[in-house]
């Protein structure tokens, strides 16, 4: 049985590219929409309450696209929201911060965590109660990074002034120790080189977008949902965001490596 409707994915932004490449990757006869909220972008430092309000409109907008089922490729969305929606909508749908916290206990070998993310997945300690919830003795260190998600929206993954606040918000992690960096956020892996850069080769650093994409393939399988097409052809990626989407598509390109075509807009989700 093959079932051809797409796979729906959203963030607030670019950051959730990082997962649907990794979605692409194994899943490639994948059909995939993906909303990029960029009139609301950043997600991190509002109110739950307004997060949550933002990710039902998300989800509401990509079931009108008939999707399968919904990525929250967002930590900040997935931190407050996904406990909210995911047993209320007829497709399944799953979040960042349980892959990423399972793929931090398989890599830390002295039990010492540190978690970077926004200031509201931060404040929700999400990441830190699903560790615990596995192994209670764990010491998890959390950090804020809130200048990160502009950086990188800005295109600013590598230069001088990135580097220094790279420096400033990781300093107290050489403190505590950490063997493990989750990158609590999904527009972070693309400052891991700077992130590296402060820490040394010793952290191993968590990005869940490889863990998020098994999990989908995994969950298709299993309801024999997968999308049985012709291999040679991928089936195109549609891209929609709620405002400016020729930078979008211009920035867009750094995350996937392949050129963003008919990126669309829809300002009313
Ligand atoms: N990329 C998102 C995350 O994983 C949100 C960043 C933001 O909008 O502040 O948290």
């Amino acid at each position: 049985m093959s079932d051809p409707r797409p796979i729906g994915i959203f963030d607030s932004g670019l950051g959730g590219l990082t997962v649907l490449k990794e979605i692409r990757h194994i899943l490639p006869q994948e059909q995939i929409i993906y909303f990029g909220d960029t009139a609301r972008v950043p997600y991190g430092p509002k109110s739950r309450e307004t997060v949550l309000k933002f990710s039902i409109e998300n989800i509401l907008f990509l079931l009108k696209h008939k999707v399968k089922l919904i990525v929250v490729a967002c930590n900040t969305s997935s931190s407050v929201a996904l406990n909210r929606v995911e047993n209320s909508f007829r497709v399944p749908i799953i979040g960042v911060i349980k892959p990423g916290a399972e793929q931090a206990l398989n890599l830390t070998r002295n039990g010492r965590i540190g978690i970077i993310g926004t200031r509201t997945t931060i404040r929700s300690r999400a990441y830190e109660k699903q560790i615990k919830q596995k192994k209670q003795n764990m010491k998890i260190y959390s950090v804020a990074c809130p200048l990160f998600v502009p950086l990188v929206e800005e295109g600013w993954t590598g230069n001088r002034i990135t580097r220094e606040i790279a420096r400033m918000y990781l300093a107290p992690f050489k403190k505590y120790r950490i063997d493990t960096l989750v990158l609590g956020c999904t527009h972070y892996p693309l400052l891991k080189n700077a992130i590296k850069e402060v820490l040394g080769t010793r952290v191993r650093l968590v990005d869940s977008a490889k863990q998020v994409a098994k999990q989908v393939s995994c969950i298709l399988k299993d309801k024999q949902m997968l999308a049985l097409g012709n291999r040679t052809k991928r089936p195109k990626i549609h891209f929609f965001v709620s405002d400016e989407p020729a930078s979008f598509a211009k920035l867009g390109k750094k995350f996937l490596g392949i050129p963003l075509k008919n990126v669309k807009v829809v300002p009313n989700v």
